[in-house]
């Protein structure tokens, strides 16, 4: 619960303050009080259902005319996630960086060839996390330049930024949240990626690299960020990023999960697909992150007492103790979603289980469901 104490700290001053609460923010961790007095000025929305795996699922130029990469405008939001970054930049997910659930899965889907269920899985977990439910709108970070009524850069922690269920520590490219910027690009930490690139890859950003680089991120934050965790979510995420980036960053037309150099630039730090960038040959979803694992074999746990204070959590889910994810399931359910909605009401209530049944259903009916906000909606 501690990491969600600062978001509930800016929570309340956005909701005290004379500016209006924007539509894309997160009403986890409000009172019901804070909540009613919000509730008017936002358009509450009914969920629409996610859009269905593609029918034409092979590769294609997706940096096409109707999708030309711009400059970000001021306003213009962008965070963590170098690919939805990127989507952005290029038009297939709104240039402001604000959107629905099912424009974020569609143009992941169209856009990079991200497989349905992962797709959905990030998305309808982010969402329940980051996003406003009640409008139905998620924020893929926040304000790139310094105007406008949100905190400036990098202190606003708005939509995908927030530190804890979803963002989380030893980023390749981002810094951890502990020194105070976990979502701008860095150049010193892609730096030492491009000598891994170049030690392991042969200038190329391939499943070797990222199992070499994943290990040396996890070991610097041992031994320099007191707080670092690497529990329950972020340890399956932390591994399957490193390989989406190999799978979706590579030029379906290679389809070899391999990325040259100044691609992952563009990527990574410009949010830029390079010129004639074709899409992946097929769905992609966590291959090769056996291969990252196996690289170096690490369990999940954090920093109990300062720097080099790694402890083993053995209550945190590994990919071999949960391979259906029924663990991270739970986890997800009870200890992130509830506490920030204890006792939902109205609209926020429907709108919780109709996103909470969309995460469920990318489990392929292999857990037992969990019904926190009861059953019908
Ligand atoms: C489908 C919806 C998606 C959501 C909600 C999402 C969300 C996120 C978030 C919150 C992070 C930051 C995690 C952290 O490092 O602390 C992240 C990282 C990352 N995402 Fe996404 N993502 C999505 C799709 C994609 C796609 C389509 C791609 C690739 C085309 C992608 C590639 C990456 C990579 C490579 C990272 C790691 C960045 C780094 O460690 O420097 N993601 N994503």
């Amino acid at each position: 619960m501690a990491r969600f104490s600062s978001f509930i700290v800016l929570a309340i001053a956005l909701v005290s303050s004379t500016t209006a609460f924007p539509a894309y923010q997160s009403l986890g961790g409000l009172s019901q009080r804070q909540i009613d007095s919000i509730m008017p000025g936002l358009k509450a929305v009914k969920p629409k259902d996610p859009p269905p795996p593609l029918k034409d699922n092979g590769t294609k130029l997706v940096n096409d005319a109707k999708h030309p990469w711009k400059p970000l405008r001021d306003g213009d939001k962008r965070g963590p996630c170098p690919g939805l970054n990127t989507l952005a930049s290029h038009g297939w997910l709104p240039r402001d960086g604000v959107a629905t659930p099912q424009q974020i899965i569609a143009a992941s889907q169209e856009g990079f060839n991200f497989e349905s269920q992962i797709a959905r899985r990030f998305t309808y977990s982010s969402h329940l996390i980051d996003g406003n439910l009640v409008t139905d709108l998620l924020s893929i970070g926040a304000k790139t330049d310094k105007t406008g009524p949100d905190p400036p850069a990098p202190a606003n922690p708005g939509g995908l930024n927030l530190h804890g269920a979803i963002e989380g520590d030893a980023s390749m490219t981002r810094g951890d949240a502990y020194w105070g910027d976990n979502w701008h690009f860095n150049e010193t930490q892609f730096s030492e990626l491009l000598e891994f690139m170049d030690k392991y890859g042969d200038g190329l950003y391939n499943y070797k690299v990222a199992g070499e680089f994943r290990y040396q991120r996890i070991q610097e934050s041992i031994a320099t960020n007191p707080e670092f965790n690497f529990t329950g979510g972020r340890f399956f995420a932390a591994y399957i990023e490193t390989v989406v980036g190999a799978n979706l960053f590579s030029d379906g037309r290679r389809n070899d999960s391999q990325v040259p150099a100044d691609a992952a630039r563009g990527f990574f730090q410009d949010s830029r697909m390079p010129d004639d960038f074709h899409r992946a040959a097929r769905p992609f979803s966590t291959e090769g992150v056996e291969v990252v694992i196996g690289a170096h074999p690490f369990s999940p746990g954090r920093n109990v007492n300062g720097i080099n204070t790694y402890t083993i959590d053995p209550n945190s889910p590994t990919f071999e103790s949960d391979p259906d994810g029924c663990a991270q399931y739970e986890m997800f359910v009870n200890e992130a979603v509830v506490p920030l909605y204890p006792n939902p009401t109205g609209v926020l209530r429907r709108n919780l289980k109709i996103n909470l049944q969309h995460y469920f259903d990318t489990f392929g009916g292999k857990c037992k469901q969990l019904f926190p906000y009861g059953r019908d909606h």
